[in-house]
């Protein structure tokens, strides 16, 4: 379906029918490769990006509203993260920082300890994706109170190593025939349109926090025996949904009541990408620990989990990793982190909120689509068949994806029947109502 934007170099523009000829070829070769527990949903084949605009193999220009699922916040190549790369690169490119010192990752884990809220002493650990982060922080947890289970939500990802599995509620196929797991404890995330009790905004985080202390803590989870409970601020691959600031109130309050350890995944939600710095910010809670990777290095390989100083006190040996904090990865993420206090982080807010406003009458407007929320830049709306059961509708989700596609945008589910969007902080206002124009001719188009 070629488009009539080729004069726009930052809007998409299609040559040749999807896949074209040299994508399908590359597919056929992948598939024969590489595992197939990859979870491919459209045909895209990439050759090289700019800010929000991705080419394919075949020379078809996409507008990218998924980041490389939330991970390149300063758009795909940002000039001054390359050169921050180049120019790490021609220094060294390794050296283990496990056993050796180098600066980029100091004055990394000083900006990141700068960053985190809550205004206390804060040590970083660095390595190289989300599900090593939060492996981490469960270790840590565990070696700090010497209690050895965990509280997490239904809905949640963590990842999908043996301990962060353990925490993720996400999909069946996760988790099947991959047990024994750690003991995780799950319980309902608070928000209405999911929260499998309340009906009112003002109490379902009430009855979600119920679950923890009038039944695990009075049945099966001895409350002492808890060394944390991990949570996203906004459940990210769950939906993209919000919480009612009180949720987190409420979980911090327990964790303080019984000594247990906060754990704040950022993973998806930090960097910018909801407007602020950390998720955690729109609620005003201060975690003990917190997750991140993803944003923080526009692509290259890092994770931190970064905790209270009083909290890190384990001791030489107790936890490590080769490529931990690479070097290459720290200066992409110092230059990343420049970048989004310069301009990004309002960018995000500003055009996410532009975004929200024309987004916001779309369950008036559209048969199928059940609710529309989001901070920043991280916005999920859901599709329903019903509007009054708001029975989920997971095919016109992915139909809905498919058809962005076939016109150049590119977009990703989350949840059981969500689509997120999710572009790099870069995106212009322009490059958000293109996106909201094609999604509404997609979804009026869905209705016929
Ligand atoms: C909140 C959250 N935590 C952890 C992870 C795992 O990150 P990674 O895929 O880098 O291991 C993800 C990935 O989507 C995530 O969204």
């Amino acid at each position: 379906m070629p488009t009539e934007t080729a004069a726009h170099p930052l809007l998409p523009h299609l040559v040749t029918s999807l896949p074209g000829p040299k994508a399908e070829a590359l597919i056929r070769r992948d598939q024969k490769v590489i595992s197939p527990s990859y979870t491919r949903c459209y045909p895209l084949a990439v050759k090289r990006g700019e800010g929000a605009i991705l080419e394919d193999v075949d020379g078809n220009r996409f507008l990218d509203f998924n980041a490389g699922i939330a991970v390149v916040a300063t758009g795909h190549s940002h000039p001054r993260v390359v050169a921050a790369i180049q120019k790490q690169a021609a220094e060294f490119l390794h050296m283990s920082g496990t056993d050796f010192y180098y600066e980029n990752m100091v004055e990394l884990a000083e900006t990141l300890a700068r960053l985190v809220p809550g205004g206390v002493d804060r040590r970083v650990y660095f390595g190289n994706s989300g599900t090593e982060a939060v492996e981490a922080a469960l270790k840590l947890a565990r070696y700090h109170s010497g209690r050895d289970k965990y509280i997490a939500f239904l809905g949640a990802f963590h990842g999908r190593t043996m301990g962060s599995l353990s925490l993720t509620g996400s999909k069946i196929p996760q988790r099947r025939k991959f047990g024994p797991m750690l003991p995780v404890h799950h319980v309902p995330y608070a928000y209405c349109y999911r929260c499998a009790y309340g009906k009112s905004p003002d109490t379902c985080h009430v009855e979600c926090v119920k679950v923890i202390e009038e039944s695990l803590f009075k049945t099966i989870l001895p409350a002492e025996e808890v060394a944390a409970i991990v949570v996203e601020p906004i459940q990210g691959e769950g939906g993209y949904l919000v919480p009612p600031a009180k949720f987190h109130e409420e979980l911090r309050r327990v964790a303080d009541k019984h000594g247990i350890i906060l754990i704040h995944d950022e993973v998806q939600s930090g960097m910018g990408r909801t407007g602020r710095m950390f998720a955690s910010e729109h609620f005003e809670v201060t975690p003990d620990i917190v997750t991140i990777a993803k944003g923080i290095a526009s692509g290259m390989p890092l994770g931190a989990m970064v905790a209270k100083a009083e909290i890190m006190d384990w001791t030489p040996g107790a936890h490590a990793s080769t490529f931990g904090g690479n070097p290459v990865s720290c200066s992409a993420a110092l230059a990343t982190i420049e970048l989004l206090e310069e301009s990004l982080i309002e960018n995000a807010a500003a055009v996410g909120q532009h975004m929200l406003d024309r987004m916001s009458d779309w369950p008036h407007r559209f048969r199928h689509v059940g609710d529309v929320r989001g901070k920043g830049l991280m916005i999920g709306f859901e599709m329903v068949l019903n509007k009054e059961t708001k029975e989920r509708a997971p095919d016109l989700r992915d139909e809905l994806e498919s058809m962005a596609f076939e016109r150049g945008l590119l977009i990703l589910g989350c949840g059981a029947n969500s689509i997120r969007l999710c572009p790099p902080l870069v995106i212009t206002k322009d490059q958000a109502n293109f996106a909201i124009d094609t999604l509404e001719a997609c979804l009026r188009a869905q209705e016929k």
